[in-house]
């Protein structure tokens, strides 16, 4: 439970987005945070107090003046034990208020009042082109450098029937970071880059070589480095999964385009983390056109020819960035994991006893490093990236 303890004020304002907000809070609730909704008179418009106080659990504030708070001070009141605010949807005028510091309802008085260490990320929701007129590029500039986090928005269909940036981030986004928000920065200005995912090596057009990895723990570690605030570029083999909000993701298939998007980008980052299950031997007789299962006469014979090792390759850089390798072994863990890092001469090097944990959700994982090895209480992929994050940037540190 990611936000366990936490109280987060979610402010509405007018939007056909509301909608989407009504998902955002029975996730923060589903995640352990308490939820306190103030909406403002134009929130009420698409989406009722009723509906949002059900979803949170908690009576909704609209209105500036509501004597269900002792003193009568709801925009005092509601912020002081708050652990963040986050206004979604975040309409084009709620953002003049806020670069402004206007008091003229509840939730704008409210923000301006907030102690000013207390978080406010907002998530603009508006029509393309009110999102790009100049008053609102000012006003959105203007609430950066207040402090104020913007989360997205994002570019695609609008619900008014145009195309463009001005959509809100879909409420899974809007969750990530939300968590994000509260993640130590370990990784501030870093660059990361990681690999993941299983590779393919073509035997013909329709056929090929994989293996298991489903890119669950790679895609782990990106999410955990971009909440410590890394700038994270994931380069991806084939997987069902979604790039983690904020993370720049390369698409590639065979291990040698894996080699070929990371190579020309290493030497720009300050940690390379190799997490791919990437193949060590490539088809070398692949076949051109669908190899037809009568057209041989016998059973097909493949050769092959070794990979280029990726990680290897990052680490023999004149300056390579602190390299970190990953070893699924299915038996001698620890002699072969410390034998692995020495061969690829990278100084950390994360050990698990797969394949029983690929595709799963949680893991176990055993770090080896010049001092020797340490394993990491076993758990949810998530917790282990976060906590081999804050591993590396100990080391980075030093
Ligand atoms: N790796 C890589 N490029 C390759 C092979 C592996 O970058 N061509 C990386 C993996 O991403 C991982 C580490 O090297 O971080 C170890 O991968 P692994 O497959 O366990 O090691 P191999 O060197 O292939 O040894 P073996 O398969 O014999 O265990």
């Amino acid at each position: 439970m990611d936000l366990a303890g936490k109280k987060i004020v979610l402010g509405l304002t007018g939007g056909i987005a509301c909608y989407k907000v009504a998902e955002l809070t029975r996730a923060l609730v589903k995640t352990g945070a308490t939820v306190q909704v103030v909406m403002t008179r134009a929130a009420t418009q698409f989406i009722t107090p009723v509906t949002m106080q059900a979803l949170s659990g908690h009576p909704v504030f609209h209105d500036q003046w509501d004597a269900r708070i002792d003193n009568n001070m709801p925009h005092i009141d509601l912020t002081r034990d708050a652990d963040a605010i986050v206004i979604a949807p975040c309409s084009a005028d709620f953002m003049f208020k806020l670069a402004h510091g206007a008091c003229d309802d509840l939730l704008s008085t409210l923000c301006v009042a907030r102690p000013m260490t207390l978080p406010l990320l907002i998530a603009p929701a508006m029509n393309v082109e009110m999102w790009q007129n100049a008053a609102t590029r000012r006003n959105a500039a203007q609430l950066k450098q207040d402090g104020i986090v913007l989360l997205g928005p994002d570019a695609g269909e609008q619900a008014c029937g145009e195309t463009g940036m001005g959509r809100m981030l879909e409420p899974e986004q809007l969750l990530e970071e939300v968590i994000a928000c509260f993640q130590p920065k370990l990784l501030a200005g870093k660059r990361v880059l990681i690999t993941a995912g299983p590779t393919f090596e073509a035997i013909d057009p329709v056929r090929g070589i994989t293996n298991l990895s489903s890119g669950k723990m790679g895609y782990a570690i990106a999410r955990a480095a971009r909440e410590a605030g890394a700038e994270v570029t994931l380069v991806s083999g084939p997987t069902a999964l979604a790039a983690p909000y904020g993370v720049g993701r390369i698409d590639v298939l065979s291990a040698q385009q894996m080699h070929d998007a990371v190579l020309p980008r290493a030497a720009s980052q300050d940690v390379f983390i190799a997490v791919a299950a990437v193949a060590d031997w490539k088809v070398s007789n692949r076949a051109e056109s669908k190899i037809k299962k009568d057209a041989c006469g016998a059973m097909p014979s493949l050769a092959f020819e070794e990979n280029p090792d990726i990680l290897a390759a990052v680490a023999a850089l004149p300056s390579p960035p602190y390299c970190v390798g990953f070893a699924a072994e299915s038996e001698n863990l620890i002699e072969f994991a410390h034998a692995k890092r020495k061969k690829k001469n990278v100084p950390l090097l994360v050990g698990n006893l797969g394949p029983q944990t690929f595709g799963k959700d949680s893991n176990e994982l055993v770090l080896f490093d010049e001092n020797g090895h340490a394993s990491l209480p076993p758990g949810d992929k998530l917790v282990l990236a976060r906590r081999l994050i804050a591993e590396i940037a100990a080391r980075l540190a030093n």
